[in-house]
């Protein structure tokens, strides 16, 4: 069965006010484009085509004027839905049950940028029988993601945003999971900022011994923060060699 995409586009963008005080954060820039072009084009590189926006706010309706159809990425459809309130990302991912129906689905964050193709990773993915894969990434400042613990070349923890990291990996904003993934989240509590953590949802797979994880290749950034939004068009503009491509 084919795989679908979701991207993660919701949320108040609260880091990035004024910002996004009247606009959502996956409409503002990223050097040339609105940054929710790079969750797409990623996901369309991988051979993805059935593509779920997850949005909210006030100004979801701004996703289908600026995208329509998908036609700029070679799409003739794309499928939306709306995220009521602020529930965090497995909550917002849990509206993607009816659109994924029994399929396996590759999920981004909607401000996760990256310079290469993750094909390789998702064709790992499309080959395990079950389960969930997740992609990370070393970085100089863990303590601001997802944070993977190691037992050998094994995962043995994913933590939260932790004060002292148990590694320099990052978990990125790309994971992969099997249709369990809904079930596991009617199970979540919120975390101590009120949300349904997605480290939660990887975390269940880890204890069902069915977290898998691929290296990602080339740089990668979020842009939910002032400085991650200016590093994410500084790594696009010279990836690009200042053109717009
Ligand atoms: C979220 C996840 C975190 C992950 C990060 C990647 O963090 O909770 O585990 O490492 O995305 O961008 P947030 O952007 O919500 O702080």
């Amino acid at each position: 069965m084919e795989l679908k995409g979701v991207i993660l586009a919701g949320g108040l963008g609260k880091r990035l006010y004024p910002l996004t005080k009247i606009t959502n954060k996956h409409l503002l820039p990223i050097y040339c484009k609105p940054m929710i072009y790079y969750p797409i084009q990623t996901l369309v590189n991988a051979g993805i085509k059935d593509i779920l926006i997850v949005t909210g706010g006030m100004h979801a309706g701004e996703f289908l004027r600026l995208l329509g159809n998908g036609a700029e990425f070679g799409l003739t459809h794309i499928n939306y839905t709306y995220q009521e309130g602020e529930g965090g990302i497995a909550d917002a991912l849990r509206l993607a049950r009816h659109f994924a129906k029994n399929s396996k689905i590759v999920v981004i964050l909607g401000d996760n940028i990256i310079e290469k193709n993750i094909k390789k990773a998702v064709n790992e993915f499309r080959k395990q029988p079950s389960g969930a894969r997740i992609l990370i990434k070393k970085v100089d400042d863990p303590e601001r993601f997802g944070v993977v613990g190691f037992k050998g070349k094994k995962i043995a923890s994913i933590e939260e945003k932790p004060k002292k990291p148990k590694s320099d990996y990052a978990v990125t904003g790309i994971y992969m999971y099997d249709n369990k993934v809904f079930d596991i989240i009617e199970t979540l509590k919120p975390s101590g900022r009120g949300e349904l953590e997605i480290t939660d949802v990887n975390n269940a797979y880890l204890k069902k011994g069915e977290l898998e994880c691929s290296m990602l290749d080339g740089w990668w950034t979020d842009s939910g923060t002032f400085d991650s939004l200016l590093r994410a068009s500084n790594l696009v503009a010279s990836a690009a060699r200042n053109k717009c491509i």
